[in-house]
C-alpha cells in the first residue's frame, strides 16, 4: 500500500486535506494523526475491521486495549454508559481537551476488540486542532494508539511514523512535531480513590489539585511482576541499541559514564544527556545529544523520543542516559526511560 502524506498547519486547518483523510477513515482505513502528545494511528472506533487493522499494522498484541478519542462531550455517550459520572465531569472540566485519558465503563457500541475484552474503555479528548478536525470530519470517535511499531519509541513527527509504518497505513497528516512529546496520563476513575496507571502530559500534582487523593499504580516492575494495566510492559519505548540508564547526582553520573567509557574502549558509546553534560561529553569525544536543562521537564519531554530515535540511528553499541530531575512531567519521562532500558537502572551513589 502507498502511504499518502497530507500536510497541515498545526493551528490553521486545511479542511480539504482533512476531509480526504476523513473519507479514508469512513472507508475503514487508517490515518496517522498528530495530537498534542504523540502521533496516533487513527481508525473508526465503531468499525471492528478498522480496529483489527490497527493491531495488525502496529504488530500489537490484541490483549493491549486502545484509547478512544472524541471531539466533544456529545460523543461521550457513544463511548461510555457513565457520561454523567461526577468524577468524569470534574476531570473533563479541568483537563479536556488535553492529555488526560480516563478509564470508564464501556458502552455496548464499543467492541471487545477496542477494549481487549475489558468492561472499561479508555477515552480522551485531544487538544490538537488537526486531531479535533479529523474526528469531526469523520463523524465518529477514533481509536488511536501511538503510531509506532509495537514496543518502539513513540512517534513525535510524521517522519517517525513513516519510519515505522510506511506502506502499512493509508495516510499520515504531517503537522510538525507534537508539542508535549510523551503520551497522555491514564487514570482509572472506576475505583476510589482514582488510580493513575500511566504518568504523562497532565501531572499527578495537577490531578490532585482537582480531585484530592489519588493512588499511583506501582510502576517499577520486574520481569516477574504483573503489569497494573495491559500495556504497562517492562519493555516499551525501546531503541534497538541497548540503553544504559543511570540515576543519581549529575556529577556522579558523569563520573560513572567516564569510567564506563574508559573501561570499555571497544564499545561504541553515544550519550543522551542534558545541557550541563556538554563539557564531559566533549572530553570523552563521544557523540552526544542534549534533552535540554535536566530540570526543564517540558523541554526534556518534548525532545525525548526524537532524540532517542536519532541516537538509535547511529547504530552504536550502547546509548547512555540518565533520569531527569524534578517533579511534574519529569515523572512521565522517568517512566519512559525506565521501560526503554527494560527496567535496568544503574544507581550511582
Ligand atoms: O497520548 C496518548 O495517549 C496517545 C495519543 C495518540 O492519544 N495514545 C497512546 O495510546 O498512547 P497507546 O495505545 O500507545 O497507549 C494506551 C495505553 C496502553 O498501555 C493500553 O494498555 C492502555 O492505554 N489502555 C487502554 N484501554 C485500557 C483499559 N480499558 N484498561 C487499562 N488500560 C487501557
Ligand atoms: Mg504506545
Amino acid at each position: 500500500m502507498n502511504t499518502r502524506v497530507f500536510s497541515s498547519d498545526a493551528h490553521t486547518i486545511n479542511h480539504t486535506d482533512i476531509a480526504q483523510a476523513a473519507t479514508i477513515i469512513r472507508g475503514g482505513g487508517l490515518v496517522a494523526m498528530p495530537t498534542e502528545t504523540v502521533y496516533g494511528l487513527a481508525g473508526n472506533a465503531l468499525d471492528v475491521t478498522a480496529v483489527q487493522a490497527i493491531f495488525r499494522a502496529k504488530g500489537r498484541p490484541s490483549t493491549d486495549p486502545l484509547i478512544v478519542h472524541i471531539a466533544d462531550m456529545a460523543q461521550l455517550a457513544l463511548v461510555t454508559t457513565a457520561s454523567d459520572l461526577p468524577m468524569l465531569r470534574l476531570l473533563a472540566e479541568a483537563f479536556w481537551p488535553g492529555p488526560l485519558t480516563m478509564l470508564v465503563p464501556k458502552q455496548h457500541t464499543i467492541s471487545d476488540a477496542v477494549t481487549a475484552g475489558k468492561s472499561t474503555v479508555a477515552v480522551r479528548m485531544p487538544a490538537h486542532a488537526v486531531a479535533q478536525a479529523l474526528i469531526q470530519h469523520s463523524g465518529c470517535p477514533l481509536v488511536a494508539p501511538s503510531a509506532n511499531t509495537f514496543s518502539r519509541p513513540s512517534p513525535t513527527t510524521a517522519a517517525h511514523v513513516l519510519s515505522d509504518l510506511d506502506g502499512r497505513i493509508d495516510a499520515v497528516i504531517d503537522a510538525g512535531p507534537t508539542p508535549i512529546g510523551i503520551e497522555s496520563t491514564i487514570i482509572d476513575i472506576t475505583v476510589t480513590p482514582p488510580r493513575i496507571l500511566r504518568h504523562g502530559g497532565i501531572t499527578v500534582e495537577q490531578i490532585m489539585a482537582v480531585v484530592g487523593d489519588v493512588e499511583i499504580a506501582h510502576h517499577e516492575l520486574t520481569p516477574h511482576t504483573v503489569a497494573p494495566a495491559p500495556g504497562m510492559l517492562l519493555k516499551h519505548y525501546s531503541p534497538r541499541t541497548p540503553l544504559r540508564l543511570y540515576r543519581g547526582a549529575p556529577t556522579a553520573i558523569q563520573q560513572a559514564i567516564s569510567t564506563y567509557c574508559a573501561q570499555h574502549p571497544e564499545v561504541h558509546v553515544v550519550w543522551m544527556g542534558y545541557d550541563d553534560d556538554v563539557d564531559v561529553a566533549r572530553q570523552l569525544g563521544i557523540e552526544w545529544r542534549s534533552l535540554g536543562a535536566r530540570t526543564d521537564g517540558d523541554t526534556v519531554a518534548h525532545r525525548l523520543f526524537d532524540t532517542l530515535r536519532a541516537l538509535d540511528a547511529m547504530q552504536a553499541d550502547v546509548i547512555v542516559a540518565s533520569q531527569p530531575d524534578g517533579t511534574g512531567i519529569a515523572a512521565g519521562v522517568c517512566d519512559r526511560l525506565y521501560r526503554a532500558a527494560e527496567g535496568r537502572i544503574h544507581d550511582v551513589p
